[in-house]
């Protein structure tokens, strides 16, 4: 496995500085989960810090990238280009020799999936509440993090969901299966 320094020096390179900061921060955030939750503390640092390392491709190269990988998308995916960097980026962080657990925790970033394990729902929780963003409600999305990991990634989800309808954007399926797995 490739160790955190390399891969935040080349992420340093790859990424615009507001989004190297916002990935530096939701590497802490998640190591700070990581401690709370007993997952393994360098796992999670690392697919923290990896986790948006596909989002500034031009579109025109990630979707090169997808044929050239055979990396499955759906509709969704299709007509809201935003959601691809997830799938590229856990295709990509295979180079760092990352395992399928923690490509999935960066494939389950955008949207959010039923399928989500502890560390993938710690890489969604502190993307959203690393000490870089702010939004209406987070101090209290920031709480429940620290208490109940499935209660924070159900209050992330609502208000991605909310904003998604104000915007008259489309939800992914998978964010609302998630949904229904952790009302029941
Ligand atoms: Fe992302
Ligand atoms: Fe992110």
């Amino acid at each position: 496995m490739e160790s955190i320094e390399n891969i935040q020096a080349e992420i340093k390179e790859k990424l615009s500085e507001k989004r190297y900061l916002h990935s530096v921060g939701t590497m802490k955030m998640a190591r700070i989960l990581a401690q709370k939750y007993n997952v393994n503390e360098n796992i999670a640092m690392l697919t923290g810090l990896a986790h948006d390392m596909a989002k500034e491709i031009p579109l025109e190269q990630a979707m090169e990238y997808i044929k050239e990988n055979k990396i499955d998308i759906d509709e969704i995916e299709k007509q809201n280009t935003a959601l691809l960097h997830a799938k590229i980026g856990a295709h990509m962080s295979k180079k760092y020799g990352f395992t399928e657990q923690m490509q999935n925790a960066i494939k389950y970033h955008t949207t959010g999936n039923p399928q989500m394990d502890d560390l993938a729902k710690i890489i969604y929780v502190a993307d959203k509440t690393e000490e870089n963003r702010n939004y209406e409600g987070i101090e209290e999305i920031r709480q429940l993090a620290m208490q109940n990991i499935n209660e924070a990634t159900l209050a992330i989800l609502d208000h991605d969901i909310e904003k998604n309808i104000k915007k008259k954007a489309l939800i992914h399926p998978d964010g609302i299966l998630l949904r229904n797995k952790l009302l029941s």
